[in-house]
């Protein structure tokens, strides 16, 4: 560690340097540093592969930081795209206030995101920093809504400050968002929250056939007859319902395109916005640009963030029913950076990416792949492995309890040297990148396969250099990979 002067420089001063071996010690000296003991080598990474730049370690990635790198790391069509370079730089010297003052950057970006990912029917875009300030500024919007709406009908302004939401839900950890958080206790317990209210989560347990579809649509009834009798309880007060069209964080829940669309259906009888926090599921993940067109939802506000690089809201259809509503009428919605123009750019030069190369089809592909692999995996170790699952890359199995899968997430990256989240209760999630090679996600299941064969009996995990992370593939085009999709 040391502090250098950098006296030849323009400007001068002095600047902190860490080598590696520095770095995890320098943090923790003032910031929690409960993450992965690994520092990343922001050179020698590349794609779907972390090194650690203390040992040279090689970490197999299916985090993709928490599935906010669409392109992995350092992508070979940014890094070895000198004009892109360019304008990233430009970006980055200056923090703009995006909101009061344009540039061509901030338009190109608005432009392209529309194109790739927006839809005629949510003219509305809103952009800040953050997945939770994202489901925030969607939530501010219902309520404002609600309140107008409940003005113009003879109804008190003052009520319409009511989420209705699901059990078991992640949508951030800020001032309104908390309030509909509700995994693990430590993230929410101590701090105020809004009394909303709550419904049960009708999850889908995989393969839904027979007995495990009775059981999920008698849940959808239940969680239904609760959502109507909370719409009963606060009349007019309830601006919107808000869900995940698959709970990530919460144990990756897949929910029923019939459910979600029922509970549309009831907020339009009720006079609440439909709202979808596509935070984790959106850009690509589950096979294409969101998940709810899969769901055959046609929701009033779309929350994004993460594969954006940026958060922020999509939103129309009903909201539009409101004159003044929050995109119409100055003030109401805003923030100084309106979210960072250094990640615009970045976002839409990504953006551009995945649509040229077709990722999104591409996660479709590469994902029923995984989710056979997983099912397979299943079968072979039914003592261990259900519940496989998945929609597009965003797939999940369920080890037996929560001590087992912790275990499991650990032997993965320290025998292994595999990344891999856990969810929920007694989940296992992928969220690889877009990017990432068949190869590569076949070389996760067998690490996966080889740790749970080491669970049933210890001396068959031999091993010594992990598999998976030495053999992985140096980042692919979808072309290169899977032909033209
Ligand atoms: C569905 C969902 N909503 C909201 C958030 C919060 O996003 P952020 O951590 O960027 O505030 C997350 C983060 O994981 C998420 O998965």
């Amino acid at each position: 560690m040391a502090v250098m002067s950098v006296a030849g420089r323009p400007g001068g001063g002095s600047r902190a340097r860490a080598e590696p071996a520095d770095v995890i010690p320098m943090l923790s000296r003032h910031v929690l540093t409960d993450g992965y003991d690994v520092v990343c080598d922001l050179t020698a990474s590349t794609g779907s592969t972390i090194v650690d730049a203390r040992t040279g370690t090689r970490y197999l990635d299916l985090y993709s930081f928490f599935a906010s790198a669409p392109l992995g790391i350092n992508p070979p069509a940014l890094l070895g795209d000198p004009e892109f370079l360019t304008e990233l730089a430009r970006a980055a010297v200056n923090k703009p206030a995006n909101p009061d003052m344009a540039t061509a950057a901030y338009a190109e970006f608005v432009e392209t995101f529309a194109r790739v990912l927006g839809d005629p029917e949510l003219p509305h875009l809103f952009f800040v920093e953050g997945g939770s300030a994202a489901v925030e500024n969607a939530l501010k919007c219902a309520f404002d809504w609600k309140s107008r709406h409940n003005e113009a009908h003879g109804r008190p302004a003052e009520l319409g400050g009511r989420v209705l939401h699901l059990r078991s839900a992640f949508h951030g950890r800020g001032g309104y968002t908390l309030s509909v958080t509700n995994t693990e206790p430590v993230k929410t317990a101590r701090f105020p929250v809004f009394d909303w209210p709550r419904v049960d989560c009708p999850a889908v347990t995989f393969p839904c056939t027979g007995a495990a579809l009775d059981a999920v649509v008698a849940a959808e009834r239940r969680a239904l007859a609760q959502a109507e009798e909370a719409f009963a309880r606060h009349r007019h007060d309830i601006a919107c319902f808000l869900a995940e069209p698959i709970q990530a964080e919460g144990g990756d829940n897949h929910l029923r395109g019939e459910f979600l669309r029922a509970m549309a259906a009831l907020c339009e009888r009720h006079d609440a916005l439909f709202v979808v926090d596509e935070v984790q599921t959106g850009v690509g993940l589950t096979g294409s640009a969101w998940a709810h067109t899969q769901l055959g939802l046609r929701p009033d506000v779309v929350a994004f963030g993460k594969k954006v690089q940026l958060g922020g809201v999509m939103a129309g259809r009903r909201v539009d029913e409101v004159a003044d509503n929050v995109f119409r009428l100055p003030g109401r919605i805003s923030s100084t950076w309106g979210g960072g123009l250094v990640d615009m750019v970045r976002s839409r030069r990504m953006l551009e990416i995945m649509e040229s190369e077709r990722l999104f089809d591409r996660a479709a592909v590469l994902g029923s792949d995984l989710l056979a692999g997983l099912e397979e995996l299943a079968r072979r170790h039914p003592r261990l492995l259900s519940n496989a699952r998945g929609r597009g890359l965003m797939c999940a199995v369920d080890l037996p309890d929560r001590a087992l899968r912790d275990e499991v997430v650990r032997l993965l990256r320290e025998r292994e040297h595999v990344l891999l989240l856990p969810a929920g209760e007694r989940a296992l999630r992928f969220r690889p990148a877009l990017t990432i090679g068949a190869e590569e996600l076949a070389a996760g299941v067998r690490a996966l396969d080889r740790v749970l064969t080491h669970l049933v009996s210890p001396e068959s995990l031999v091993p010594a250099e992990p598999e998976a992370a030495e053999k992985a593939s140096p980042p692919v085009t979808a072309t290169q990979e899977k032909g033209p999709l």
